[in-house]
């Protein structure tokens, strides 16, 4: 069965998160992902955070499955002769860089769509156009320019980052789909265009509910917000909403048995009007389904302090599991805290191949996260990330057609190792 982007040749410049998240999921897709690394450095995450001496950072492996991994020095004359005849032969070249690197490189929009009119060329920046285009910018930069940082939290805390990485994966995802846009957009016109993702939109675009409440300030308090039903003023600005849920249902994260020694024995308990009343005879209050301070939301919003910990006086008697299994009978939304732990553990997710576990020469066995998007005739395996240049001759000579003595040159050159293994070959 062929893949759905087989055949499609990614030129991938893209390092650290955010970028690669983006063409590892091509590759997942079956793109022939082309990763292209400074000789001797390579992706700097490949030595970051490292638990196994010697082998590449789990940071890197888990963002760079199904690759393969060119070095080439893109400074080096010989080396961007070598880049002309991958832009010539790629459909797609992505970037993340810091502003300003591709032209510095030599090889601004204008010149790589000259080589090949029908490159798409893709980048994530952190910031549009705009006072801040030339910032270099990481995940919680983006997080906190984004709008996520100042509604997360509580409200009378200081703004939190989020553990989920918006910033990075999340702007790598948004890359992705531009992509495939512009590939399919490229069958109709045969022309490549740019696709540019900066993560400021990636996250902003995420939080747009907030955005959203932004403007309902301006009519009046925000109602369905905790803090309302607790005589809090709001100010000029969409406050941090703890964990009420963005929907406008009230919701919140109450102890389940074993949270005294647990820190993940907890739930996500929503109290969606549309089963209040189960609710009430799961809980054992029945008698505030018809009581008219219990019986609407409108009436219960003062009250939801009280109506929340009579709830949790309920849910602390069961595990978060037994919380899911009775509440899931009546269709009453919630969810358990499950920690990093139980989701390795957890033998759905490896069942999906939502959960992996890959094979390392270096590092040995590992879990990585697979593909969470499932296309059925497209189906992903996840292959392990490559070593640093593990392909560089592989590339050369099947994907540009260079024949010995030409790599041999090209080598000679200096333009695929990094500069103390030439002084010592020469
Ligand atoms: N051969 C030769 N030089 C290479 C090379 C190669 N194969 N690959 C990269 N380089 C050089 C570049 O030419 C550039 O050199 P220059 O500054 O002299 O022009 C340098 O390596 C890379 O610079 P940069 O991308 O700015 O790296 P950095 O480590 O200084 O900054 C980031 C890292 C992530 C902050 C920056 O890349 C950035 O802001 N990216 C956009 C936003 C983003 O994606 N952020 C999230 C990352 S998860």
């Amino acid at each position: 069965m062929g893949k759905a982007l087989e055949g499609v040749k990614i030129l991938d410049f893209t390092h650290v998160q955010s970028g690669p998240t983006c063409t590892q999921l091509l590759a997942w897709f079956g793109a022939d992902v082309i990763k292209v690394e400074r000789p001797g450095i390579g992706d700097i995450t490949r030595g970051q955070l490292r638990d196994v001496p010697d082998a590449d950072s789990l940071y890197f492996t888990m963002l760079n499955h199904n690759k393969r991994s060119i070095t080439l020095d893109t400074k080096n004359p010989k080396g961007k002769e070598v880049l002309t005849r991958l832009i010539e032969t790629c459909d797609v070249l992505v970037e993340n860089f810091g502003p300003g690197v591709l032209d510095r490189m030599g090889f601004p929009w204008e010149k790589i769509h000259s080589i090949n009119p029908k490159m798409i060329v893709a980048s994530i920046k952190g910031f549009g156009p705009g006072p801040y285009e030339d910032c270099k910018v990481y995940e919680n930069v983006a997080q906190c320019t984004g709008g996520s940082a100042s509604t997360t939290g509580f409200p009378d805390g200081v703004p939190l980052v989020t553990g989920a990485q918006i910033g990075d994966s999340g702007t790598g995802l948004h890359l992705a789909l531009g992509i495939v846009t512009a590939l399919y957009h490229r069958t109709k016109t045969g022309q490549g265009q740019k696709v540019t993702a900066a993560m400021q939109d990636g996250v902003l675009n995420l939080c747009r509910v907030k955005l959203r409440d932004q403007q309902r300030l301006a009519h009046g308090p925000l109602t369905e917000y905790s803090q309302y039903g607790e005589g809090i003023p709001f100010g000029d600005a969409v406050p941090r909403a703890a964990n009420d849920s963005g929907g406008g249902q009230p919701g919140r994260i109450l102890k389940c048995k074993g949270w005294e020694k647990d820190p993940n024995a907890y739930t996500y308990f929503i109290t969606q009007a549309p089963v209040w009343e189960s609710i009430c005879d799961v809980i054992g209050e029945p008698g505030w389904k018809t009581d008219p301070n219990f019986a609407t939301p409108k009436a219960r919003l003062p009250r939801l302090n009280q109506i929340f910990e009579r709830i949790e006086q309920w849910t602390m008697t069961k595990t978060k599991f037994e919380v899911m299994d009775i509440l899931n009978e009546y269709d009453i939304p919630c969810g358990p805290i499950l920690s990093m732990k139980e989701l390795a553990e957890d033998q759905s997710l490896r069942a999906t191949g939502t959960v992996v576990e890959v094979d390392h020469p270096k590092r040995g066995k590992y879990l990585s996260v697979g593909n969470p998007i499932k296309l059925s005739a497209s189906p992903s395996e996840v292959t392990r990330s490559p070593l640093l240049g593990e392909h560089t001759e592989e590339i050369l000579r099947d994907v540009l057609g260079y024949k010995d003595n030409e790599v041999a040159a090209i080598r000679g050159a200096g333009a695929l190792d990094p500069a103390p293994k030439r002084a010592a070959a020469e």
